[in-house]
């Protein structure tokens, strides 16, 4: 262990060939100056463990001393140590008071010096064996609760990832199941179609060769409206058709939204993983005994595939779209059914591509949001619903794949009363 240091200042060559001598043969690492003003700058280059402070000096005493050491937040925890005239009462009360922690009485004896330098060293060494133990302490408990708190985020989003994953494999065994049926009706329909075509040729054939059929066949061909029935079979057929082509494209959407991500970047389409997130919210946005359908339109802009996690963004998209209906049913809780259909239930979503960048926002005319919270929806666990309805993550998880996953920002713009836009910006890398 290194020696205690020790700075004397003092004017008077006696004292200072005592305490030098004393203090020498005691161990302690010794600097000497004769002046309050050398006292300074000498702190200016060292830090000694104590200092032995002299009360009369010429230029500055040595209570200015005392006073100007004690006011630099670096030097301030030195102790010090006055040396005054035993008469002197009233200088060791203003010393202490300036903040020294002791005094030596002049003359100088040898012991005393001796004695009262140790204890305050000892003190000075627990004292500053205290701090380093309670600001290790006050470390730990930083640390620990650091750990605590991305231990519950990273739980919490444990728990999002498995309800999106969860969510995501019902989709995908729904769209699945779909599959088959509609493949099976898709075929009949085509099958039918030509079988009807048959039908149709022969009984006119049969029309052509006995134009005057037997009474019952034609009352019966009166009955059921031949005429009608013939030429509306086709089309009944053709929007049959059209019903089951519809039933393929929202199979194929599940799948789109339901799409594990690897671990690369893949090519994808913005827009279709827009329209499937929408397909899966459609029962949010369906007329209910509050209100109408919420209007959802779009402004799609010419947009290339880019390189992204289609998955992770459709959970942005999902996560965004879901407050926005939030923010309008919450809205409407606050209005009349001719206030909500004075001014319409709408979320808006554009896309557009500048300068390599893809943005997306999404605008709902909902209550918006207060200025004072503004800062705050993007942190983890941050909500304003009631227990049950939210837990605070979706901004949190989609600020953090926008932005880490995707190099992108995510930005919000609210007016109270007026509705919320979310703007997405991603940079695409341009083509070669
Ligand atoms: N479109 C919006 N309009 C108004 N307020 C919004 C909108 N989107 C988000 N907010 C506010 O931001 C808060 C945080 O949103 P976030 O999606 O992170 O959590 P949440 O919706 O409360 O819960 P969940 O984890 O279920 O998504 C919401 O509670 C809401 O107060
Ligand atoms: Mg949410």
């Amino acid at each position: 262990m290194s020696s205690n240091s020790i700075l004397i200042v003092d004017d008077t060559p006696n004292n200072i060939r005592l305490l030098f001598d004393v203090l020498d043969r005691a161990g302690f690492d010794i600097s000497v100056v004769k002046s309050g003003e050398k006292a300074l700058e000498k702190l200016n280059s060292i830090q000694p463990d104590l200092i032995l402070l002299d009360v009369m000096m010429p230029g500055i005493d040595g209570f200015e001393t005392c006073r100007r050491i004690k006011a630099n937040p670096e030097n301030a925890d030195i102790p010090i140590i006055f040396m005054t005239a035993l008469s002197e009462t009233q200088n060791k009360v203003v010393g202490l008071q300036l903040g020294a922690v002791d005094y030596i009485t002049k003359p100088i004896q040898v012991e005393e010096v001796l004695a009262r330098v140790n204890t305050h060293l000892g003190l000075r060494n627990t004292q500053r064996q205290l701090h380093r133990e309670i600001a290790d302490r006050i470390l730990a408990e930083v640390e620990l609760k650091q750990t605590l708190t991305a231990l519950q985020q990273m739980q919490m989003q444990l728990v999002q990832n498995e309800k999106m994953s969860a969510l995501g494999n019902l989709v995908a065994g729904v769209a699945h199941e779909i599959n088959n049926p509609i493949g099976f009706l898709n075929g009949s329909i085509h099958n039918t179609k030509e079988h009807i075509q048959d039908l149709i040729r022969h009984l006119s054939l049969y029309q052509q060769s006995y134009p005057s059929a037997p009474a019952p066949i034609q009352e019966n061909a009166a009955d059921i409206d031949l005429e009608f029935l013939i030429a509306d079979l086709p089309k009944l057929l053709h929007s049959m058709q059209g019903a089951t082509d519809r039933i393929k494209g929202i199979s194929t959407s599940l799948r789109t939204f339901s799409r594990a991500d690897t671990e690369y970047k893949v090519k994808a389409n913005i827009h279709d993983g827009l329209d499937s997130t929408l397909l899966i919210l459609k029962y949010r946005l369906k007329a209910n005994e509050h209100r109408p359908e919420i209007q959802v339109i779009k402004d799609y802009g010419d947009l290339p595939q880019i390189e992204c996690f289609p998955g992770q963004l459709n959970q942005v998209f999902m996560n965004i779209l879901a407050n926005a209906i939030d923010a309008l049913d919450e809205f409407n809780i606050e209005r009349k059914l001719d206030e909500i259909k004075a001014n319409p239930n709408k979320i808006k979503i554009k896309t557009s591509l500048d300068n390599n960048i893809v943005k997306i926002t999404i605008a709902d005319n909902g209550k918006g949001i207060v200025e004072e919270i503004k800062s705050q929806i993007f942190e983890h666990l941050f909500t304003t619903k009631p227990v049950g309805q939210g837990t605070g993550l979706g901004l949190a998880i989609a600020h953090q794949i926008v932005a880490e996953k995707h190099c992108g920002t995510l930005n919000v713009n609210s007016q109270v009363g007026k509705g919320t836009v979310f703007a997405i910006e991603i940079p695409i890398v341009a083509a070669a």
